[in-house]
């Protein structure tokens, strides 16, 4: 199945949804065309039962998305920034909180908004030529598709204040040293290796992925006990579903379980 976007490639192939951004002679730069077009076709990703997990990257070898349009940027003033930014920050939300796991594959420049859009991603693999940063300063902007919060909860304040305030470029191995992405592969290596971790995931539970997803989502900015109490909604949700039959069946039977999502 393939479906048509100006600036997007998508598509399905063995469960395994693809969402690659395809602006390459601007570097992927994510215009607010691009955006829009995120937004359908991750909801279109989410509600088709052939999907499994999903993988963001950007066409060509240079670029996984160099930020925002900053043609765009130009123009906007308070109004206009402003929702120009909770736009970005309701498709990286819709990313987040997406019932799929969802894999960035760093290709290449990952500034800005691709920084911002690889942290609402569940897993961020990084090829050896990838840099990334939060360079919004140097233009008078501020990150504003969700940068000066999840760069802190993802790396810690002190080290995502450094980033943001200095709007240094750093490369993949530093990203990988921070904790900003979770490896780092020679480029040619970054799609096998991407796909493999999304087949990896792919193979468990739909709803139990889906579950997990949310109880780390939902818990992590509260406190302990009250995090405890969605662990628990979602771990009860899991049991009521036949997969967990399934699964546990499976298992007693010494047999591959057969995973429907339901
Ligand atoms: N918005 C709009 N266009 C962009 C862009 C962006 N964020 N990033 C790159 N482009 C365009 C360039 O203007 C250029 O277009 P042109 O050929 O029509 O002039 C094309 O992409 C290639 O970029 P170029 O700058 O020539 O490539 P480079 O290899 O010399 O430099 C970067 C690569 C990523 C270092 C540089 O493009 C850059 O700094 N981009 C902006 C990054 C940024 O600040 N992003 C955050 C925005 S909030």
């Amino acid at each position: 199945m393939s479906v048509e976007f100006k600036n997007l490639i998508v598509k399905v192939e063995e469960a395994i949804g693809w969402i690659i951004i395809n602006r390459p002679d601007k570097l992927n730069a994510l215009n607010w065309q691009t955006i829009e077009e995120l937004q359908a076709a991750f909801q279109a990703q989410a509600g088709n039962p052939e999907v499994r997990a999903v993988i963001l990257t950007g066409s060509g070898e240079k670029a996984f998305m160099a930020g925002a349009d900053i043609g765009e940027l130009a123009e906007l003033d308070a109004n206009k920034g402003q929702r120009y930014a909770r736009m970005g920050q309701n498709v990286t939300e819709l990313i987040e909180s997406f019932p799929k796991p969802v894999i960035a594959a760093i290709n290449g420049f990952a500034l800005g908004g691709g920084t911002e859009f690889a942290m609402a991603c569940h897993v961020r693999i990084a090829s050896s030529n990838a840099k990334m940063g939060q360079p919004e300063v140097k233009l008078g902007l501020i990150a504003g598709y969700g940068g000066t919060q999840r760069l802190a909860r993802l790396v810690g304040k002190g080290r995502a204040l450094e980033l943001l305030l200095t709007g240094r470029m750093i490369d993949a191995q530093e990203a990988y040293r921070l904790g900003l992405v979770n490896a780092v592969v020679p480029a040619q290596d970054l799609l096998p290796t991407c796909v493999t971790l999304a087949k990896e995931m792919a193979a468990n539970a739909p709803l139990a992925l889906g579950y997990t997803i949310q109880a780390v989502k939902d818990g992590l900015d509260r406190p302990l006990a009250e995090a405890l109490e969605i662990e628990a909604k979602y771990f009860g949700r899991a049991c009521a579903s036949e997969d967990s039959t399934e699964g546990t069946k499976a298992f007693l039977e010494k047999r591959k379980p057969n995973f429907r999502g339901r």
